[in-house]
């Protein structure tokens, strides 16, 4: 398989590294990844607190099952100064970078994780990290994820509520191309109205369209309908498994053959590759 297939990062739930209460909710959800925030969701008298609760839960290994990243706060001011501690206490699976405007915010870093599992992702959330994307993503193999902060990024653009997602779309579409052509993983922002079902229904089928890998999440109602519109269907699936027998099947019989043709359409050997990811990404779900 000449693609990189990443871990399923379908759903990915942010948590107040404060809120003990939702801490402890954890083990009973389906979230792919989790998000344990240091950073905005925590007001500055907790931040000391909250750095300490993760630090423990990270070396508990209690959620080991789920990807597990810490968004840290930027080292320009005194918490994100503190949070190196993280990197010197713990070892989670990655650290997300708030504020990225160029590589350098995220290559100061890579020299804390020398010999460490832990990897990179960045917070795409001002206008300067969406004019650097590409720098950025190609900037070291310890990044491994974009994030898009749509909040953030809707404020610095001044978008008003009724044109948000047209208002995003070329930040969150310079960002795939960037990761693609990095094979980085890219996770789109949240969607604050939790109560909103439809709402954010329409955005999933929204980002899994475009070919996100998945969508921040702030509320576990949010899991389920996410995990679904990130998921293939069967039909797609059965639709992929048919497309890859009957391409190798014809293979064998003739290694000549480069294109062949089912349901009246032509299926070359690009297809199949995507056909294959998809039969692969099935098994990673345990479906
Ligand atoms: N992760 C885990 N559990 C969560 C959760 C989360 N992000 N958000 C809520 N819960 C839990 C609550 O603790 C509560 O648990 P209980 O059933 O044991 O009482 C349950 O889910 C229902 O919560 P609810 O009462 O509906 O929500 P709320 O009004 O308490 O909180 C928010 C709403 C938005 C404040 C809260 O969901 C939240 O803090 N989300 C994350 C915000 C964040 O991290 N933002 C930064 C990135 S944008
Ligand atoms: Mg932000």
């Amino acid at each position: 398989m000449d693609e990189i297939l990443h871990r399923p990062r379908r759903s990915v739930l942010y948590v107040p590294g404060s809120n003990e209460k939702a801490l402890s909710k954890l083990a009973s959800l389906e979230a792919d990844a989790v998000i344990y925030d240091l950073e905005d969701a925590v007001v500055p008298i907790l931040k000391d607190h909250a750095r300490s609760i993760i630090i423990d839960l990270v070396n508990s290994n209690q959620h080991h099952k789920k990807e597990q990243i810490v968004r840290i706060n930027s080292d320009e001011n005194e918490y994100g100064k503190k949070d190196y501690e993280i990197l010197e206490k713990c070892e989670p699976d990655a650290i997300l970078i708030p504020k990225v405007n160029h590589r350098d915010d995220i290559l100061k870093y890579v020299p804390y994780l020398k010999n460490k599992k832990t990897m990179l992702w960045a917070m795409m959330e001002t206008p300067h990290a969406i004019i650097n994307a590409y720098d950025i993503a190609a900037c070291s193999e310890k990044l491994n994820c974009f994030v898009m902060g749509t909040n953030d990024l809707s404020k610095e653009l001044d978008l008003n509520d009724l044109m948000r997602r047209t208002g995003l779309e070329t930040s969150i579409l310079t960002c795939l191309i960037a990761t693609k052509a990095n094979k980085l993983s890219i996770i789109d922002g949240v969607f604050n109205a939790f109560k909103d079902a439809a709402g954010f229904e329409e955005e999933c089928r929204y980002g899994n369209g475009l070919g996100l890998d998945g969508k921040t999440l702030i509320h576990p109602s949010q899991i389920e309908p996410c995990n679904r519109n990130y998921s293939p269907s069967d039909e797609q699936i059965a639709q992929a498994e048919k497309m890859v027998t009957a391409y190798e099947n014809a293979r064998k019989e003739n290694p000549e053959v480069g294109v062949i043709v089912i349901d009246g359409k032509q299926i070359e050997e690009l297809h199949v590759i995507h056909a294959r990811k998809l039969v692969a990404f099935k098994a990673l779900l345990g479906k």
